[in-house]
């Protein structure tokens, strides 16, 4: 045991060492809106914000038991030769979809998005990302870069959001409350897969294709059209219950978090009752950071962001 903290404790110095060289080399540019994506693997998330550091061990946030890289483990059981065609048919749709619209033409990233019409679509959100609105009139705008912390693997968010979702589980640990975060960043590949699986699963029940395709968007973002695909928003389970499905708002996790996500900037982003408005079911799982301030007079006032948003003058009704 003592050998193994030492071999932990040896790592974890040797990749601070690392880290801070990096560090040195890239602060100046790392947190420029304009920066490519920095990714960095590793098993603890850096925030720096503003200059401070946060170390946190990856067992805090994520439960291998319930998923893996931020894919749900049920999914491993589900490797059937259909979800493989699913797969190679979402790998390749991403590749084409990275291809069209990245005007560089560099397709080994994937955070550089333009929207489908070519399009800036969001006025205004360069100073504003955290209250961009993602939904399925609101595109990811096409030049919207973002810099990504990584929790473990491919279990990564936002760099600058990052530093609260940690604060807000380990707060909930000390109150008893066990979360964590079972589907975070995505990128289109897998975004397309997510929402492709779940057409089939209409289809398969005998939909007919467009059918499908409706009833899944209301459950799965359009690919494009998620906020998983900027780091901004993460799909939280608890300890005791790990089924995405209406039935955690009435768990101790859920209830938690409808209370407290706003004091750490998340709000619950797709409420019971907005449905027409946000275009999504009812989600108590899915927070999405918009900064303490919004997110708080969001839940005082009961808004979603699509009405904030056209409250504040960031997007306009008609559009
Ligand atoms: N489930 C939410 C809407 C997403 O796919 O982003
Ligand atoms: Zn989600």
């Amino acid at each position: 045991m003592e050998k193994r903290n030492n071999k932990k404790r040896h790592f974890f110095r040797k990749f601070i060492a690392i880290f801070l060289t990096v560090l040195a080399f890239t602060s100046s540019a790392s947190f420029s809106r304009t920066a490519t994506a920095t990714v960095m693997d590793t098993d603890v998330i850096f925030v720096n914000d503003s200059g401070s550091r946060v170390a946190v061990d990856k067992s805090d946030i994520i439960r291998s038991d319930v998923s893996m890289d931020g894919i749900e483990r049920a999914e491993y059981d589900l490797a059937d030769e259909e979800l493989d065609k699913i797969a190679a048919e979402s790998k390749r749709a991403a590749e084409d979809f990275n291809k069209r619209n990245n005007e560089s033409g560099d397709t080994s990233h994937d955070v550089t998005i333009i929207d489908r019409n070519g399009n800036k679509r969001v006025p205004g959100f360069e100073d504003d990302w955290s209250l961009m609105l993602i939904n399925k009139d609101h595109l990811i705008p096409y030049d919207y870069t973002f810099e990504l912390a990584t929790i473990s693997g491919s279990v990564k968010v936002d760099v600058r959001v990052a530093e609260y979702l940690v604060d807000m589980i380990k707060d909930a640990r000390a109150q008893g409350v066990g979360l964590y975060v079972a589907s975070p960043y995505r990128d289109m590949e897998r975004q397309t897969f997510v929402f492709n699986r779940k057409v089939k699963s209409y289809t398969d029940q005998g939909y007919d294709y467009d059918e499908a395709y409706d009833l899944a968007s209301e459950t799965v973002a359009i690919p494009g059209t998620s906020e998983h695909q900027v780091g901004l928003a993460v799909d939280i389970i608890s300890s005791g219950y790990h089924d995405l499905d209406a039935g955690f708002a009435d768990t101790e996790g859920g209830r938690w978090l409808a209370e407290h996500a706003p004091e750490y900037g998340f709000i619950l982003r797709y409420p019971k009752g907005k449905e027409d408005i946000t275009g999504i079911e009812f989600e108590p799982w899915h927070f999405r950071y918009v900064g303490t301030e919004a997110a708080k007079e969001m839940t005082q006032l009961g808004l979603t962001l699509e009405e904030y948003d056209e409250m504040i003058g960031l997007v306009d009704s008609d559009e």
